[in-house]
């Protein structure tokens, strides 16, 4: 197939129409009206972005400041180790969305990307934040220095870091649906071991700041993840001629490793850590990476992880009424009924 690379959109041309003529490599004037955008729908999950504005220092550290000190060494370990990887994860992720709205000639595309890209700064944020409240600077550096230095977790994002960077060094079509594949992945798998360390403890009532937190940036991820695979399929059906058994077989493979360097790397961060279980959490991962590969229009390659293993996490992302009282109050969330859901009932 060959390669053309993509030049980035225009800011303004008052030559193309208003309407995009195609998500990348179309026409598109820049003006956006969102009465009249190519994928109507779009404008939906705009509005469920933006109403889940949130900042990190909402959210009260106090109890976890107190409590740091009493969880046992793995805990600590495992948590400074997990944000330390889940940094790595929301940093790209920023950039990631402001590349993809560079080339992208639908300025419905570039306003959704735009309101992605600030809540993966917020993310990055509350790493920050949370690391200040409970550790000292020396500490903090340290876990922000895992992600360069770690083997385990460097092998983990080796491939990420691959396929990101491509797309920065060859803008074609071929590199952005595989952006888009990995994007998947990390919105709606990659998170999620690290995501069920925080809630673990909570269900301990351990540290639930954090996991507050952390339930509001998983919030964000799953409405990412929902977007992403939205803007696969419809790059995908734009561009047909790449809508291939090959790539399909990539897409298949690439889930396949992604889903043995994350089983690899949960077991190496969660050993020994009370209350999780690694076999349920290996379940959790496979499950996951079916409920992506369903969104962007594939298959479940794993048949017997068509449910979610760990049930017991739902309470703690579905706990939204779309107020934020509950948040600001952080009552203890264990009670939480699983049947009410409030839509957030993909975990
Ligand atoms: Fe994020
Ligand atoms: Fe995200």
């Amino acid at each position: 197939m060959p390669k053309s690379m993509l030049e980035k959109a225009k800011t303004l041309e008052p030559a193309n129409p208003n309407k995009s003529t195609g998500i990348f490599g179309g026409k598109s004037s820049g003006i956006l009206n969102w009465n009249d955008i190519a994928y109507p729908h779009w404008y939906k999950m705009y509005k469920r972005l933006i109403g889940n504005y949130w900042q990190a220092d909402e959210v009260n550290m106090s109890g976890d400041v107190k409590q740091f000190a009493t969880l046992t060494d793995k805990e600590k370990e495992a948590y400074l180790k997990i944000i330390g990887l889940l940094s790595t994860l929301d940093g790209p992720q920023t950039r990631t969305a402001l590349l993809l709205s560079l080339y992208a000639t639908d300025a419905s595309v570039q306003s959704i990307m735009a309101v992605i890209a600030q809540q993966e700064a917020v993310h990055n944020e509350s790493y920050s934040y949370v690391l200040s409240s409970v550790v000292s600077f020396d500490e903090q550096n340290e876990s922000f220095q895992l992600g360069r230095k770690d083997p385990i977790l460097l092998k983990r994002n080796a491939i990420i870091t691959e396929q990101y960077n491509a797309f920065v060094e060859e803008p074609t079509i071929e590199n952005i649906l595989k952006t888009l594949v990995y994007t998947s992945l990390l919105e709606g798998m990659f998170f999620y071991s690290g995501f069920a360390f925080f809630y673990n403890l909570a269900r301990q009532n351990k540290m639930v700041g954090t996991s507050t937190m952390i339930s509001y940036i998983n919030r964000d991820e799953l409405e990412h993840g929902r977007f992403i695979s939205e803007l696969f399929r419809a790059t995908l059906a734009e561009n047909p001629e790449y809508n291939t058994a090959e790539f399909n077989d990539w897409v298949y493979e690439s889930f396949k490793t992604s889903v043995e360097l994350e089983i690899e790397w949960s077991n190496y961060v969660l050993a020994e850590v009370e209350g999780i279980d690694l076999n349920e959490m290996a379940g959790y991962i496979k499950y996951r990476a079916n409920k992506m590969l369903r969104m962007m229009g594939l298959s479940e390659i794993y048949p017997e992880h068509v449910d979610n293993p760990m049930k017991w996490i739902r309470a703690y992302v579905d706990n939204f009424d779309g107020t934020k009282t509950d948040f600001f109050e952080q009552k203890s969330r264990q009670y939480t009924k699983t049947s009410d859901l409030n839509g957030f009932d993909d975990l």
